[in-house]
């Protein structure tokens, strides 16, 4: 689809969208990350674009470039990505939130100012661990939160696990990642969980499957 043909479903609603991983350092030359390239957020922050949304992408480390009409604001930890989705939600009012971050879900609580040395072959260092704030759910949290989408990637029980998330953190939408095969692929499927029950949107590139989801909650917000 291209931008001349499509809908501009999501006509200037304001758009909030995480996307990539986080890293959370260990030492100033190491740290922790989750398996995450970045391509189905950014897609979904192209769609949106297209659908005519003023889009906002707070992203962590990736190596994909900025999808054309959409402001990206750069990141690294989860706390970083914590708060500058807050600041932004502070400075403009936004209609969606969409989380598509594989964010930590916990950082290192015993950071090294300096980088960590091998002293001898059996000493290992002992890192200790802290948790990160939740973001989706601080924000479905707030008063007059924007509708919230997540994602889910399940290792096993998607449909089972997808619901009780989606309830869990209280949000109208959960998008499941069939499969944990999708990781840096052009090609994804995906399950929507609503309060419903759940639908499939089948195999397809990452970018149709963007504009389709786009589609469903332009749907589910056309009457907010
Ligand atoms: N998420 C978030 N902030 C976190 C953790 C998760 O915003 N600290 C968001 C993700 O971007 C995603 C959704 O919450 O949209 C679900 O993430 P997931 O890791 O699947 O859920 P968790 O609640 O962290 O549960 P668990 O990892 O134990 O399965
Ligand atoms: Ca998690």
């Amino acid at each position: 689809i291209t931008a001349a043909f499509q809908a501009k479903t999501l006509a200037g609603k304001h758009v909030l969208i995480t996307a990539g991983p986080t890293f959370e350092p260990i030492d100033p030359v190491r740290g922790i990350t989750n398996l995450s390239s970045g391509k189905m957020g950014y897609a979904i922050a192209h769609a949106a674009w297209e659908a005519g949304a003023i889009v906002t992408l707070v992203s962590g480390p990736t190596a994909l470039d900025t999808p054309y009409g959409v402001r990206r604001i750069n990141v690294q930890t989860a706390q970083q990505m914590h708060d500058a989705v807050m600041a932004q939600l502070k400075q403009q009012k936004q209609d969606i939130f969409v989380a598509v971050a594989a964010v930590a879900d916990w950082k290192v609580a015993n950071v090294s100012a300096q980088k960590l040395k091998k002293t001898g072959a059996n000493d290992t260092p002992q890192l200790q661990f802290a948790p990160n704030p939740d973001i989706l759910a601080s924000v479905a949290a707030m008063p007059n939160a924007p509708y919230c989408v997540g994602f889910a990637a399940e290792s096993e029980n998607l449909l089972q696990y997808g619901s009780a998330k989606r309830q869990k953190k209280n949000i109208p939408l959960l998008v499941g990642n069939i499969g944990h095969q999708t990781f840096g692929k052009d090609e994804n499927e995906l399950v929507l969980f609503d309060d419903h029950g759940h639908t499939n949107l089948p195999a397809a590139d990452k970018q149709t499957l963007a504009a389709q989801l786009v589609a469903e909650i332009a749907l589910r917000t056309s009457l907010m």
